[in-house]
């Protein structure tokens, strides 16, 4: 049977209306939402069915704490010199389109919340709001076992795109972290992952704040030209 104008319409509009969030009301995300949106998101595809992700789920308390954790590294440049991811998410040489694109996200997001390029401060005060999951009442770990390969990590990204969808498939919002890699050390132990596990990556989930400055607008686009700035160290959003 052909499915429906509105089920495509539906579907489509899960994945279309998916962007990052960087800015969430206190309003509650029930547990068993959650759990809808995990279990939606384990039916992605894996290599011979591995299913490598394993998740943390974190709220309230434990939260917070972990918030603390990590800003009280995070605010201190002795200490946070001293930290370095477990694998490299980004390239150490960059080159064009790929430089392009960063520069044009990250000074279109700075651009919206008044921040300019000499503003260290409200940089560093805003790259931390990652660290807060940007508000947002849940935050969600990914870890992956260590003796997993390169396909593993193809299946995990589709794993974490499910999740998104299915989060908007609900009203919700979400953001996917790689700025909490730096302190894996940290996160790993908060949440009690074995010594066998990777952090993959973070993600804020929740409902959005229509008022906030950086989500009244879409600042991404996808067919990028010419960066909308001159070349210049563009700003860390991760
Ligand atoms: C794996 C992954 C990690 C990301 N890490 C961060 C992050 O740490 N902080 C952040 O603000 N955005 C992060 N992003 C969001 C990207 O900047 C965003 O996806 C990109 O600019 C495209 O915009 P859109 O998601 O709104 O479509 C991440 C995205 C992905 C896929």
């Amino acid at each position: 049977m052909l499915p429906s104008p509105e089920t495509i319409a539906a579907v489509d509009a899960a994945i279309t209306s998916r962007h990052s969030v960087r800015a969430f009301l206190p309003t509650v995300v029930s547990r068993q939402t959650v759990e809808e949106i995990l279990a939606v998101a384990s039916r992605a595809p894996s290599g011979t069915n591995t299913q490598p992700w394993h998740v943390y789920v974190l709220s309230g308390a434990s939260k917070a704490a972990l918030s603390r954790k990590i800003l009280d590294v995070y605010d201190d440049p002795q200490a946070l010199s001293a930290l370095s991811e477990e694998y490299d998410y980004y390239p150490t040489e960059w080159v064009s389109p790929y430089i392009d694109r960063r520069r044009k996200i990250g000074w279109d997001l700075y651009g919206l919340l008044g921040i300019g390029k000499t503003d260290k401060a409200r940089m560093h005060a805003q790259l931390g709001r990652n660290y807060l999951f940007f508000d947002a009442p849940v935050g969600l770990m990914f870890t992956i076992d260590r003796v997993m390969q390169q396909g593993s990590w193809l299946d995990y990204g589709m794993f974490l795109q499910s999740v998104m969808v299915a989060a908007r498939a609900r009203g919700l919002h979400t953001c996917p972290q790689v700025a909490f890699l730096r302190f894996h050390h940290i996160i790993l132990d908060h949440v009690g992952a074995p010594a066998s596990e990777m952090l993959v990556c973070g993600m804020s989930l929740g409902h959005v704040d229509p008022a906030a400055v950086e989500t009244l607008r879409e600042i991404r686009q996808h067919a990028c030209g010419e960066p909308a700035r001159p070349a210049a160290e563009p700003p860390d959003l991760d």
